[in-house]
């Protein structure tokens, strides 16, 4: 028997442990394993590479992932799918091991129920925007990460009595700058799901100084819409798409910083963190988390459990559909809002 194993959209911390993990518990039950290089361009193109333990050896605390990844949708290329099928038909590959978040998901979802492709999913990426499961892995290195720069930015904001804008990916929801901003003390934050306006922004800044405090940190999340009290609002973000139709978010920092700065007086720089936040090694906590997804993931492929994903539900591992888990993005609740806003002005 041979099992696929391919790693698709933005990279990000874990993903070479959860190959190693799928790759030691699958050759163990005595499959090959064959890595799908590129995600989904692996399929098309096709190029896969042998996956052994010498291939795997060593890649635990390794960051990015050995195998390439790629924003390929089978779908958005000419003939893709059935090229795709073709590569899985030609190569006996018996099972599909597909990391991702919801773009890659969701094309093993499609294929899964639409051409039978046999394929279970491990939920991957930095924006923890996947329904379906508590945490994906890769999210608590990025929240390390944005946590230490704020940390650092503190010093100097406190030195220079500046406000700080802190930018930090996570797409169309917030919670990377929700996490980091609680982690880190931020004194505002600016998120898609909780449209706070510039001017109260502003407004929480100036009452932080006038009770004393000389410096601010305003953490925005790539994601937010400027918002203002008049109802306009401005998206910040690239023309450009992918093709998974998602345009490049980035910038919002850079204008935030000069609407404060020109509305409330104080000195104001911008830190844009961008990917820094996917690359080096991952926290212990996503090592371990993805090494659990990923057994799971090689016992699902055993146990012919196929168009279902490894989820985290508390502290267990279960499974759940590739249908379910891809169906909305897990937006910031209020309630974790509410923490990080006790905080503000
Ligand atoms: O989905 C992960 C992510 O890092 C997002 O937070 C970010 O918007 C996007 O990928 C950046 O993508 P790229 O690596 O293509 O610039």
């Amino acid at each position: 028997m041979r099992a696929g194993v391919l790693t698709g959209g933005g990279d990000c911390p874990g993903l070479n442990a959860v190959i190693r993990a799928v790759a030691r518990r699958l050759l163990e039950e005595g499959w090959e394993v064959v890595g799908v290089r590129e995600g989904w361009r692996g399929l098309v193109e096709p190029k896969l590479e042998p996956l052994g333990p010498r291939e795997i050896s060593g890649i635990l605390p390794r960051g990015g992932t050995i195998i390439g990844t790629s924003r390929t949708n089978p779908y958005k290329v000419e003939g893709g799918v059935d090229r795709a099928l073709a590569t899985i038909r030609d190569n006996g590959l018996n099972a599909l091991v597909a990391i991702g978040g919801e773009d890659t998901l969701g094309v093993a979802s499609r294929l899964n129920s639409e051409h039978d492709v046999r394929v279970v999913g491990v939920p991957k990426t930095i924006d923890n925007d996947l329904s379906g499961t508590d945490y994906t892995f890769g999210f608590d290195t990025a929240v390390y990460i944005a946590t230490e720069a704020i940390d650092r930015l503190h010093t100097t904001a406190e030195s220079h009595n500046r406000v700080m804008v802190v930018e930090v990916m996570g797409r169309h929801v917030g919670w990377i700058a929700v996490m980091s901003g609680i982690a880190g003390g931020a004194d505002m934050i600016l998120i898609p799901e909780q449209p706070v306006t510039v001017e109260r922004a502003c407004e929480e800044i100036r009452h932080r100084h006038h009770r004393g405090k000389d410096f601010s940190i305003v953490v925005v999340s790539e994601g937010y819409e400027l918002r203002y009290e008049s109802g306009e609002t401005r998206t910040v973000a690239q023309e450009q798409r992918d093709q998974f139709g998602h345009v490049r978010l980035g910038g919002v920092g850079e204008v935030l910083a000069h609407e404060i700065e020109e509305r409330t007086g104080y000195e104001t720089r911008v830190t844009v963190l961008g990917h820094v936040q996917r690359g080096g090694t991952p926290t212990p906590r996503d090592r371990v988390l993805a090494t659990r997804y990923g057994l799971k993931a090689a016992d699902l492929v055993h146990e012919r459990k196929f168009g279902q994903m490894a989820a985290l539900h508390g502290d267990e591992i279960v499974d759940v559909s590739l249908q379910e888990a891809t169906a909305e993005l897990k937006k910031v609740p209020r309630e974790w809002f509410d923490v990080a806003s006790a905080f503000f002005g």
